[in-house]
């Protein structure tokens, strides 16, 4: 079959703040740039812009509040149970801020992504900008990955670098790496979608070839 026969891939997206890489994807979905259909955006936070985000482009939200649930594992279990409802191909973690448990990411292993604002395998967890500037980084910026049990852990997709400058905060540093998420996400979930990207044995490959640690370098590629 051509690539163009191909069904969009059904996507649900989690999130849990402003929805910046969400509205992203949204507009390039819908500027025919991906071959996606977004099912559902769930959030588990109900004050965030992202769903506000979703709602003007009739995307249906779900808000799934985890402090309503007693354990980490009856909040996955709950949330495993509405993704699926959905039937996604894809699951996208676009700045969702919670830990997962085992049986819910090995439930989507090779087609959960997330979008981690650090070049990985550097500054895993909360506060990269933060720490970057603390340990005088040169470099900077953010990686795309398939998500394992492991928090920040999985094999790299994409990743696209920033400089950082003697005149950068954690805000300046947080909007430009912001930028370079909104390019390399779209495309991560393109080539997922397109299955040129999968997931084998703990390893990200492209077009059958295997990734190198922190996957394909941006900057550093014509795509
Ligand atoms: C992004 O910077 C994303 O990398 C980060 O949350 C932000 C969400 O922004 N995710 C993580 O830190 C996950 N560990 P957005 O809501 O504007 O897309």
């Amino acid at each position: 079959m051509e690539k163009h026969e191909l069904k969009p891939a059904r996507v649900v997206i989690l999130i849990s703040g402003g929805g910046t890489n969400l509205q992203t994807i949204i507009d390039q979905q819908e500027a025919g740039k991906l071959p996606i259909t977004i099912c559902a955006v769930i959030s588990n936070r109900d004050d965030v812009q992202g769903i506000q985000r979703a709602q003007k482009h009739n995307i249906p939200v779900i808000v799934l509040e985890h402090n309503q649930f007693p354990s980490r594992e009856s909040f996955d279990g709950r949330l495993q149970d509405i993704i699926d409802s959905q039937n996604p191909d894809i699951v996208v973690l676009a700045g969702f801020m919670r830990i997962l448990t085992p049986d819910f990411t090995r439930h989507y292993e090779g087609k959960m992504i997330n979008i981690h604002p650090s070049l990985l395998p550097h500054y895993q967890g909360l506060h990269t900008h933060r720490r970057v500037l603390e340990a005088g980084d040169l470099k900077h910026g953010a990686t795309v990955h398939f998500v394992t049990a492991q928090l920040d852990g999985g094999p790299a997709i994409i990743q696209s670098s920033i400089e950082v400058e003697k005149s950068d905060s954690e805000e300046s540093l947080k909007e430009k790496v912001l930028r370079q998420e909104h390019k390399i996400f779209p495309l991560a979930i393109r080539w997922l979608a397109e299955k040129r990207v999968v997931m084998r044995e703990e390893k990200a490959f492209l077009d059958g070839e295997e990734l190198a640690v922190g996957g394909v370098q941006f900057d550093k590629n014509e795509i």
